[in-house]
């Protein structure tokens, strides 16, 4: 099975390499980032996307961006290091993998004793180790995520929270690759995911090229096909989980919540510890990433709505606790109550 790799360092090793996911499915094309401003970019225009993914791509990209500065003081090195990791981390408000990748590398720059090259190979090993994390992270969630399918399953996702948005096989859809390599029979419904596509241009893709069966519908067709007894559970990824277990995902997802519960199916949200913030105690403090109006006012270049129209363009949307049947993480499913607590020395529990 052929499980696409969205982030990964270069052969030189002087880049991060990602699939430009801009330009799919018509055109696979890797680009290598080897600035800050290519970092950012890639960031902001979604050509690498997906919590996890950025939160990968940001840390290896920081690594990428300090090579220049190798040779400066340790002082120096170290204030360069704090305005990357703040310009990095702040790209994309929403997702909290971004800034907690550029804390986590911000804090090993500040605890290292000696010179910028030693500082420098250890953050190189944090950004590796981030990425493998992540990796084992998304393999352990289809390992929870798999006993709640059935045995012939029909699974509803929404936008694109698989290999692309991740390390490894995806949050949403790790079940279904795991599914896939038992040799159960596994159906997939992706969301087109407007106004980016997210679930027909990428969700689609990835899994025609795992030879995963996929049916593309447009976001308002999901309430009918759960009427129609298609759909026996939902999964969709996350940006961030607040302390409450409220979760931000991409826009069109609590529409999808909403329907579910009305139809008494399953709603699942899958996603590493990572993405939970115990800091954000509900979703009403999140905030919420507006994008900019062209991406609705036209589509390839074609106007798609009269120029004097405004526009509502959030990137994501909350889902509230209560619409959420369980969440399934790399350290198993919690299910509600959910009362997410920082843990004393690192890290997240299901408090
Ligand atoms: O704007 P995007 O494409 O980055 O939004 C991505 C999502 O909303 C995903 O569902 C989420 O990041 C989970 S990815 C494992």
């Amino acid at each position: 099975m052929t499980v696409v790799e969205a982030v990964r360092w270069s052969v030189d090793g002087e880049a991060v390499d990602i699939i430009d996911q801009r330009l799919l499915p018509n055109e696979l094309v890797r680009r290598e980032l080897r600035t800050a401003d290519d970092v950012c970019d890639a960031i902001a225009t979604l050509s690498v996307r997906g919590a996890p993914a950025i939160g990968i791509a940001g840390a290896m990209g920081l690594v990428v961006a300090l090579a220049r500065h190798g040779q400066d003081s340790r002082e120096h090195f170290i204030a360069a290091t704090e305005a990357l990791c703040e310009r990095i981390g702040n790209v994309r408000p929403t997702a909290v993998n971004l800034p907690w990748a550029m804390e986590r590398m911000c804090r090993i720059a500040r605890d290292t004793p000696g010179s910028p090259s030693e500082i420098l190979r250890l953050l190189r090993a944090e950004a590796t180790e981030i990425l493998y994390e992540d990796r084992a992270m998304c393999r352990r969630i289809g390992e929870h995520g798999l006993e709640l399918l059935p045995e012939t399953a029909s699974v509803l996702t929404h936008c694109n929270a698989g290999a692309l948005a991740t390390g490894g096989v995806g949050t949403a859809l790790a079940p279904v690759y795991l599914a896939a390599e038992q040799g159960r029979r596994v159906h997939v419904f992706a969301d087109e995911t407007r106004p980016l596509l997210q679930g027909s241009r990428l969700t689609a893709w990835e899994l025609t090229q795992a030879g995963i069966d996929v049916t593309v519908l447009a976001d308002g067709m999901a309430a009918s096909l759960m009427r129609g007894g298609a759909v026996d559970l939902v999964i969709v990824g996350a940006d961030r989980i607040a302390a409450n277990g409220d979760v931000a995902n991409k826009i069109g997802t609590y529409a999808l919540a909403i329907a579910a519960r009305h139809h008494d199916i399953p709603f699942y949200v899958a996603a590493p510890m990572s993405t939970v913030d115990p800091r954000t105690a509900k979703g009403c403090d999140i905030a919420i990433e507006h994008r900019d109006s062209d991406e609705m006012r036209e589509w390839n270049g074609t106007r798609v709505m009269p120029p004097s129209a405004s526009v509502y363009n959030p990137s994501f949307d909350v889902t509230p606790a209560e619409l959420i049947t369980a969440i399934i993480t790399d350290e198993g499913i919690v299910r509600p109550p959910y009362a997410f607590v920082a843990r004393r020395n690192s890290g997240v529990a299901a408090g």
